[in-house]
């Protein structure tokens, strides 16, 4: 154990999925995020089509969230036409999108968290085509989006300088995490470049969401540690403490 001021306490969860007019399943689980977290961190799907009135009653569950909130977009978020306007939707009520440029986020502990994330894509790991052909047209375009978004996660990466550093993807970076997932449908939810990224840079905790079957601990190629936000993994909001390195204490 470290004492409090020595580390930095990390809310996550993901896959809201909410729909306009309908009660969340998620709505009380909101209010779980600690009051002394440094953050809390959402890996995507905020909601269910990606509609303006669904984002306005996703931002009001979480405008009550007092902690300082990070969001990357997940693919059911991104079925909306409307993105600027869906985006402005959760920066009103304090949520942070991250698109290109990572995001450095102050704790208590003195010390700067910085996050880099994308929405990422499918694309799949090495059990591929095991259980049949994917589309011809669908790989070509998840291929492209595949080194778009492992690119800008890297290059956002290689902006930050802060001691603590995470990734977040909607997509999942490692199949460790992808638990009761099928084999056949791993193409579609992660690719492994994302964590190779994650290990080039060396981050401390890799977050992403997506994953509605799987398990919430796993870990890169490279060793780093990786958490499946989902809410319907954890069936509750996931909070992860992290050491601050002794090098970056404030003196
Ligand atoms: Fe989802
Ligand atoms: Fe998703």
């Amino acid at each position: 154990m470290y004492p409090a001021d020595r580390t930095v306490t990390i809310a996550a969860l993901s896959d809201l999925h909410v729909r306009e007019g309908e009660e969340s399943a998620w709505a009380s689980i909101v209010r779980n995020v600690p009051a002394d977290a440094d953050v809390l961190i959402i890996a995507g799907d905020m909601t269910e089509n990606g509609w303006l009135g669904e984002a306005e009653a996703s931002a009001a569950m979480l405008a009550e969230v007092s902690a300082p909130m990070v969001a990357v977009l997940g693919n059911h978020d991104l079925r909306g036409l409307r993105r600027k306007a869906f985006r402005e939707v959760f920066e009103r009520v304090g949520v942070q999108i991250l698109v290109d440029d990572p995001i450095v986020v102050p704790t208590r502990s003195g010390v700067d968290l910085g996050i880099a994330g994308v929405a990422g894509s499918g694309g799949g790991f090495t059990m591929l085509a095991e259980d049949g052909p994917i589309p011809a047209r669908a790989l070509r375009s998840m291929a492209l989006r595949m080194r778009r978004e492992a690119l800008k996660l890297d290059e956002a990466l290689a902006e930050l300088k802060t001691p603590i550093r995470i990734a977040v993807s909607h997509f999942a970076p490692t199949e460790t995490t992808l638990g009761a997932e099928p084999s056949s449908k791993w193409w579609m939810l992660g690719n492994r470049d994302l964590g190779r990224v994650a290990d080039r840079h060396g981050v401390d905790l890799f977050l992403h969401g997506h994953a509605h079957l799987g398990s919430p601990v796993g870990e890169t190629e490279g060793g780093i540690p990786v958490r499946n936000v989902a809410l319907p993994v954890n069936g509750d909001v996931v909070v992860i403490t992290l050491p601050v390195p002794e090098m970056a204490m404030p003196r």
